[in-house]
C-alpha cells in the first residue's frame, strides 16, 4: 500500500482537484484507492456527492474505528472514501496535546493494508493534528502550488513545516511541488514557475496544471478530472503529472 499526502497549508491552491484527478487515474489503472478526505470543510467529500453527515475520518479518531469500515465506495470503480465531517475541525481542541495522536491515522492504514493499494490524503490548509497525522502516515508529499507571488511564500511555510518535522521524526518525506491554475499568458504565471524551477529545480515536476475551467465543471458534476468528457487540457496534464509521479516511484523502488 502506498500512501501520499496532498497538501500546502496556503488555501485554494489545487489539492482537492489534484486528489480526485490523480485517484480517479490511479483506480482507472487498477489500483485499489482510497482517498481520505482531512479537511474539516470536507470539499472532497462534497466532490464525490458523499454524506458529511455519515461515519468517516472522525470516527477513526474518536472511536478508534477502522478506515476500511467506515469508507464508502463512489460511483468510479475501483474508488473509495473515507468522508469528512464538520466535527474534523475539534480534534486539536480534544486531543492536540495527547501524547501519541500523531500516529492515528497511520494505524489505522496499517491495519487496512491488505484492502487498498494505494491512499491519498488530502489535507485542510491549516498546520493541526490532521495535518501531522496525514504526514506521518505517508511515504511521499505533493505539494500543489499556485503559479503566483503569494502562493510561493505560502510554499515556503509548507516546506519549513516538513523540515521541522523531519528533525522531529528522524527522517525526511519524499516531496514534490506541483505547479497548479497556470496561465501562460500571464507575466506572474511564467516569472512565478521560472521562480519555482530555479529554487527547487528537480522538486518540481515537469508537468504544471493549466487553468482549466473545465476541472471546475467536472468537480460541480463530481467527476474526476480523467472521466469528465468535456476536460482536455487539465485531463490531459493530469494524465502528464500522473505518468512522471508513477515513474519516479519506479525508479525510487529500484534503488538499491
Ligand atoms: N487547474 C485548474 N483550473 C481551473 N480551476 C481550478 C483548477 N484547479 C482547481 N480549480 C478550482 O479552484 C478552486 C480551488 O481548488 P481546490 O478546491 O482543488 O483547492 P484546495 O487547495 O483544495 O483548496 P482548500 O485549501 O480550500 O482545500 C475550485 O473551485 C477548483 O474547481
Ligand atoms: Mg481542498
Amino acid at each position: 500500500m502506498r500512501v501520499w499526502t496532498i497538501a500546502n497549508q496556503k488555501g485554494g491552491v489545487g489539492k482537492t482537484t489534484t486528489v480526485a484527478a490523480l485517484g480517479g487515474l490511479f483506480a482507472a489503472a487498477g489500483e485499489r484507492t482510497l482517498l481520505v478526505d482531512m479537511d474539516p470543510h470536507a470539499s472532497l467529500t462534497h466532490y464525490f456527492r458523499m454524506d458529511a453527515e455519515r461515519a468517516g475520518l472522525y470516527q477513526v479518531f474518536n472511536e478508534d474505528r477502522g478506515t476500511h469500515e467506515l469508507a464508502q465506495a463512489t460511483a468510479f470503480p475501483g474508488l473509495s472514501l473515507l468522508a469528512a465531517s464538520p466535527a474534523l475541525a475539534t480534534l486539536d481542541r480534544q486531543f492536540g496535546a495527547r501524547n501519541g495522536m500523531g500516529r492515528v491515522l497511520q494505524k489505522a492504514l496499517a491495519a487496512a493494508e491488505a484492502d487498498y493499494d494505494r491512499v491519498l490524503l488530502d489535507c485542510p490548509p491549516l498546520l493541526g493534528i490532521l495535518m501531522v497525522n496525514a504526514l506521518a502516515a505517508s511515504e511521499r508529499v505533493l505539494i500543489p502550488t499556485q503559479t503566483e507571488f503569494l502562493a510561493l511564500r505560502g510554499l515556503e511555510r509548507m516546506l519549513q513545516t516538513l523540515a521541522m518535522l523531519a528533525r522531529s521524526s528522524g527522517h525526511a518525506l519524499d516531496h514534490h511541488i506541483i505547479p497548479t491554475l497556470y496561465d501562460a499568458r500571464t507575466h506572474a504565471s511564467r516569472s512565478s514557475i521560472d521562480r519555482l524551477r530555479q529554487t527547487w529545480g528537480e522538486r518540481v515536476t515537469r508537468n504544471e496544471i493549466p487553468v482549466d475551467t473545465q476541472l471546475r465543471e467536472a468537480s460541480l458534476a463530481g467527476v474526476p478530472a480523467g472521466e469528465w468528457q468535456a476536460s482536455r487540457r487539465g485531463a490531459a496534464a493530469y494524465q502528464l503529472l500522473f505518468d512522471e509521479l508513477c515513474a519516479h516511484e519506479d525508479v525510487v523502488e529500484a534503488l538499491p
